[in-house]
């Protein structure tokens, strides 16, 4: 197994397309990496750089240490699985993941040994003998796992693998992929779109946006924590609220002023908003780090009408309308919360971010 490490990685199509810029990334001997973000945010590209598929208009990229930026693609000891599976039509099961060890001219009885391994592992056994067609989706992406496995690659490159796949068998193979990595402990970088993919598998998380990382961290740190706007956004469903606060005075008190409501930030808030007296934030809170109660309480910080709610079994999303903008609550599944119903609404204070309008940047304690 090894390491892997992208130094100052940029790719640029034609004069001016910069399909990703300056990424800079060390992932771990054993580690499993997600790159997250949306469609077009340089993740492929990213990835065909790694495995020698796209050729690197500046930067270096490191494997065990050494400098494979101009390896041709069979020379960097890499595996890579991508959405379509590209299994081959007219090989079967075995033959299909045999296929890259005959190629390395491997003796017949280890080819064998290895093929049993990965196909236990991946649980394909039983079809061994069968043909790609007679395999349903979900089984020939598990032989095209399989026939990236066997070959024991130091880095292992997977590009989307499961975004083919139904909803329900997605989150079946996210699990099953996991416990393949606790048993291979392969290097493993992971590209998905699906925040949710992101979270539940990855070692750490390393968001992009627009070519470029900009956040890397836990499931908990770039969840909790976030540098940006953006993240924030991104990462979380429903996603976090983003209200426009300014910060006004009030008998030498600060006090957080929207149309609707106003509160004196307390704790760490007074800490970090204290230089800001007079200037816009944005506040962003996330649907479950907000309340709603019935009767008005003494941690509730407004009252609004219930404009619809969403019940989701265990748990229930309450929409309210604020300034022209629907704001979430992820509210417990009891007591059942009606439209039309008027609402007292609080926040954990603790977990509140406020953020720079200007430059969208996560405002912290000075
Ligand atoms: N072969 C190419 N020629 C020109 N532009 C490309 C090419 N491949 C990707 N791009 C551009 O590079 C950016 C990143 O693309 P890509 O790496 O495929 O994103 P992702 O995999 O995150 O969806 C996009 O703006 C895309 O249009
Ligand atoms: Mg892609």
């Amino acid at each position: 197994m090894a390491t892997l490490k992208l130094k100052n990685l940029s790719k640029r199509y034609g004069k001016t397309v910069w399909g990703a810029k300056d990424i800079n990334l060390e992932v771990n001997d054993k580690e499993f990496i997600v790159l997250l973000g949306p469609s077009g945010c340089g993740k492929t590209t990213t990835m065909r750089m790694i495995a020698g598929l796209e050729e690197v208009t500046q930067g270096i990229i490191y494997i065990d240490e050494k400098d494979v930026t101009f390896l041709p693609p069979r020379k960097r000891d890499i595996s890579m699985v991508f959405q379509s599976y590209a299994v081959w039509p007219h090989l079967t099961v075995s033959d299909n993941i045999a296929f890259p060890l005959r190629l390395k001219n491997l003796k017949s009885a280890e080819i064998e040994k290895r093929v049993k391994e990965v196909s236990s592992l991946t649980k394909i056994e039983e079809y061994l003998e069968r043909f790609p067609r007679q395999l349903s989706g979900g089984q020939r992406q598990r032989v095209a796992l399989a026939r990236a496995l066997v070959v024991q690659p130091k880095v292992f490159l997977m590009d989307e693998p499961l975004s083919n796949l139904d909803a329900k068998l997605r989150v079946k193979m996210r699990t099953e992929m996991k416990a393949i990595h606790k048993k291979t402990q392969a290097t493993t970088v992971f590209v998905t779109h699906d925040q949710a993919e992101a979270m539940s598998m990855a070692d750490r998380i390393v968001i992009m946006k627009d070519g470029s990382i900009v956040q890397e961290g836990s499931t908990d740190d770039v969840y909790f924590d976030c540098e940006d706007m953006f993240v924030a956004g991104f990462i979380g469903t429903p996603p976090t609220n983003f209200l426009s606060m300014e910060l006004g005075e009030k008998n030498g008190k600060l006090l957080l002023v929207n149309s609707a409501f106003s509160f004196e930030p307390i704790g760490e808030n007074y800490e970090i908003l204290k230089n800001y007296s007079g200037k816009q934030v944005i506040m962003g809170v996330r649907p479950e780090s907000m309340q709603v109660f019935k009767e008005k309480k003494p941690e509730s910080v407004f009252s609004r009408e219930v404009l619809v709610t969403e019940p989701q079994g265990s748990h229930q999303i309450v929409a309210i309308e604020l300034d022209d903008q629907i704001v979430k609550i992820v509210a417990p599944p009891f007591p059942k919360v009606n439209p039309g119903e008027i609402v007292h609404i609080g926040f954990e204070h603790d977990r509140i971010m406020f953020f720079n309008p200007e430059t969208e940047k996560r405002i912290r304690k000075a």
